[in-house]
């Protein structure tokens, strides 16, 4: 990968991209598109790219490689939205929590599961410890200006990163931290505090450098009781959005939960502008529940975001159109189209190419 040019007396406009206005209830033609996970696995050349950065903590800390795997995407489908190829995971070393991310088992982590763990943490200065992203962002800027793209922030929940470092890595059940949440509620409870203060100067530091959304992921949450998730995610989804509210009012926020099903009120309330929905809610009976939601809490009408099954990339192309098309539909303006979750790994590049396709095409 070639080093970064210095971009230097080069300006970037500061136009609200296609992607910003759709979320900002503006008039615009066709909803904006980009896919979770976009960047990354599914892509020949990220894959090639793979054998000379072997490790996921290099293609995503190495400015120009990072930039490079960011920039795929957008250059082969043309989405609406570029996103930092990065993790959720990413500015935890600047709380003092150290992560590798092991090409076959997913991310590991030293167990934070202790009082002496939670009270070791300590908050980011993102300035010293994530350098690498605000170089990034400012370049995805540079390369991407004057073509109408958002340049997209993103940062993990305090609950789903919580459950990283309490279980010390992915899991299916979620158990430890159950565990802790069940028999010590105050150490989980210090421990998330700890995260969402981090969490919420981190998403800032990625807006001063260039990022024109923040989406925050609570993809775990959605394995809570409604009654645990009152307690232990919403709290401090809300003290991250309010912290990002509080220094960058314009910028727009989307909150993503795998099977928020059971939760969509909840997160309308949150006050977020965006809820991005997985494809196991119908889009227009999500879309009506957010808004009785908004409207019964007297706050204005909220975006939408998603919500194509993952899955549904691995049919044919006039079965993808049809499917997107028909949430398009259901979902009307103040829409962003993307998937309900993550593209899969193995997802054929040419019917993503697609889906875009599909909705670059749609006109309202
Ligand atoms: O999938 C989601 O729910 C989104 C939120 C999320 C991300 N990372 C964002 C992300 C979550 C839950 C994670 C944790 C994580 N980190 C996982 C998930 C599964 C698990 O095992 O618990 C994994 C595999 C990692 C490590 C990781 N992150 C790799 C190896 C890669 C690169 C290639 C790949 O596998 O996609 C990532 C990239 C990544 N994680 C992005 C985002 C938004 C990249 C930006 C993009 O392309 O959208």
């Amino acid at each position: 990968v070639a080093p970064l040019p210095s971009y230097e007396g080069q300006k970037i406009d500061n136009q609200d991209p296609l992607l910003i206005r759709a979320i900002k209830g503006l008039e615009v033609e066709r909803p904006p598109v980009w896919m979770m996970r976009q960047a990354g696995r599914h892509i020949k050349e990220y894959r090639d790219l793979v054998k000379k950065y072997p490790t996921f903590r290099e293609r995503s800390e190495i400015p120009e490689v990072a930039v490079e795997v960011s920039l795929q995407p957008w250059r082969n489908y043309q989405t609406d939205g570029c996103i930092l190829f990065s993790d959720i995971l990413t500015p935890l070393p600047g709380l003092g929590l150290d992560f590798d991310i092991s090409e076959n088992v997913g991310p590991v982590l030293k167990k934070v599961d202790t009082w002496d763990a939670v009270n070791a943490m300590h908050l980011i200065d993102p300035f010293a410890t994530c350098p690498f992203v605000d170089t990034a962002l400012r370049a995805l800027r540079h390369e991407t200006a004057g073509t109408d793209t958002a340049v997209l922030g993103f940062v993990g929940c305090p609950y789903t990163l919580a459950t990283y470092l309490v279980e010390g890595g992915t899991s299916k059940e979620y158990l430890e931290i159950k565990k802790m949440m069940n028999k010590d509620p105050e150490l989980l409870h210090t421990m998330l505090k700890n995260l969402a203060l981090s969490i919420g100067e981190y998403a800032n530091y990625q807006i001063s450098a260039g990022a024109q959304l923040i989406q925050i992921f609570d993809s775990w949450a959605g394995h809570l009781s409604p009654f645990d998730y009152d307690i232990f995610a919403a709290p401090y989804q809300k003290m991250v959005l309010d912290k990002i509210k509080e220094v960058n009012p314009d910028v727009p926020t989307v909150i993503y939960i795998k099977h928020s099903g059971a939760l969509l009120e909840r997160m309308a309330k949150t006050g977020v502008d965006v809820v991005s929905m997985d494809w196991t809610v119908d889009m227009e009976e999500g879309r009506a529940r957010l808004d009785a939601a908004r409207a019964s809490a007297g706050m204005s009408r909220c975006g939408v975001q998603g919500n194509l099954d993952p899955g549904l990339l691995y049919a044919d192309h006039s079965t993808i159109e049809e499917r997107t098309i028909d949430i398009i539909k259901k979902a009307g303006r103040g829409h962003v189209m993307n998937l309900g979750h993550g593209i899969e790994a193995t997802t054929p590049e040419e019917n993503a190419k697609k889906f875009v396709d599909t909705v670059r095409n749609y006109r309202y």
